[in-house]
């Protein structure tokens, strides 16, 4: 026999996209109940990129999860791009975008956001079996159920939300007829590791022959690197020897001399993907996050694209549950997707300007590194990748 529970918003995955919006709704007074496959301490756990775009920055201490991440975190003018063996440059996101970024973790963010779960005494459920599932979401009374630990759960709501990410099954309760796939792989990964060390003090990008490198932090004694490495690569291949080694060498000798190397404590290898699902609402079922939508991390978008439907999605859920008026949720879709691929777009130029595909010919790098010079020298061409780097204005 199913245990039958009531609430206003069902939400499926409790990542950054689920349990912001279930904290948000809970501020606006609305219920929900957030249903999360892995356990509370597996998805604290995660290591995942660490750049907020300031409309994150805002809407986070509006809902009272800054204080931490302004205590902690870096705030960033302006990001370096070398390329050349020896070219350096930095775009500066405070003269050609007055914008900023700021640096600090997406694991201390979901830290932050289930520590206000917690004071706020809202309901989820952790460590579901892997059979959640969507139903009747084209009815006023859609529901989902799931088992845990061998008892039967269906939660009835007026709403139900997939923020259960790429591999979730919330768009395919979509019908395949409804729902358009858009999907690009890439030929390579990133190879990702953190280091008790001090890290630079500008995030710094490099076009390589050898392959893409990325210099990033986490506060001022942990530092994240990255380099490109094949797809079939495993983490059993790169000592932290030959990690350091590869990503000196690509970066020119005024960076590498002052990245300080240690022994990392965490390596993993990431695929890049560009992906995403419309629409992002069918019947009284709505996906926000990377149930939705899947960008390759170069340009830092994973984590602020969740936001943004968020953002758009809470707008559009408490106009309607507290003022009867449907005007934003009935444009969420186009809403949140005018935002997701513009910045499906900015990651997918900046990933074929930055990286070294296996196909690549000379010319191919000489065309990158012309691109790149442009930028360098051009107030427009600066202006042009700062202001997509900060992230496009939230719509009104
Ligand atoms: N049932 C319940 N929960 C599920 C299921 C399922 N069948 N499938 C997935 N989930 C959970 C996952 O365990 C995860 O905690 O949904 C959550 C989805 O979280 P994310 O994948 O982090 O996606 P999202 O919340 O949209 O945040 C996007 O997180 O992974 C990063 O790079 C990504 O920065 C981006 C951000
Ligand atoms: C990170 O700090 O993990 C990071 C920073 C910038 C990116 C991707 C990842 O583009």
């Amino acid at each position: 026999m199913a245990e039958t529970l009531s609430t206003q918003v069902a939400i499926v995955g409790a990542g950054p996209a689920g349990s912001l919006l279930s904290l948000i709704l809970h501020q606006a007074g609305i219920d929900s109940i957030m249903v999360e496959r892995q356990s509370r301490e597996h998805v604290l756990s995660r290591i995942r990129a660490g750049v907020l775009e300031w409309g994150t920055v805002e809407l986070l201490r509006r809902h009272g999860i800054g204080e931490r991440m302004d205590r902690e975190g870096h705030v960033h003018t302006e990001t370096g791009i070398s390329y050349g063996g020896d070219q350096l440059f930095y775009f500066d996101i405070g003269a050609h975008a007055n914008s900023a970024f700021m640096s600090y973790g997406q694991t201390e963010i979901q830290k932050d956001l289930y520590d206000a779960h917690d004071a706020a005494g809202t309901v989820a459920y952790y460590d579901v079996d892997d059979d959640v599932a969507f139903h009747d979401v084209t009815t006023s009374r859609p529901s989902v159920t799931f088992t845990r630990h061998g008892q039967d759960h269906r939660i009835e709501a007026d709403y139900v939300v997939g923020c259960d990410g790429f591999h979730g099954p919330a768009k395919n309760a979509i019908p395949s007829d409804v729902l358009r796939r858009y999907e690009k792989t890439y030929p390579f990964g990133w190879l990702g590791i953190l280091s008790e060390t001090p890290p630079l003090e500008h995030l710094i990008y490099a076009n390589s022959s050898r392959g893409f490198a990325l210099a990033s932090q986490r506060n001022p004694m942990l530092s994240r690197y990255y380099v490109q490495c094949p797809l079939d690569d495993t983490v059993d291949q790169w000592s932290d020897e030959r990690f350091w080694d590869e990503l000196l060498a690509r970066f020119p000798d005024s960076v590498s001399s002052q990245i300080v190397t240690g022994p990392s404590i965490e390596k993993s290898i990431a695929p890049l993907r560009s992906f995403v699902a419309e629409p992002m609402r069918y019947g009284n079922l709505f996906l926000a996050g990377d149930a939705a939508h899947i960008v390759p991390p170069t340009g830092a978008k994973g984590l602020n694209l969740a936001v943004s439907d968020v953002f758009y999605l809470s707008r559009g859920l408490i106009q309607q549950i507290n003022e009867r008026d449907s005007h934003y949720l009935d444009c969420y879709s186009e809403m949140a997707l005018r935002r997701v691929w513009a910045a499906v777009r900015f990651s997918w130029w900046l990933t074929g300007l930055l990286h070294r595909f296996p196909e690549q010919t000379e010319i191919d790098q000489r065309l990158q590194e012309a691109e790149l010079t442009y930028i360098q020298h051009s107030a427009k061409g600066q202006a042009a990748i700062s202001e997509q780097y900060a992230g496009m204005p939230f719509e009104r």
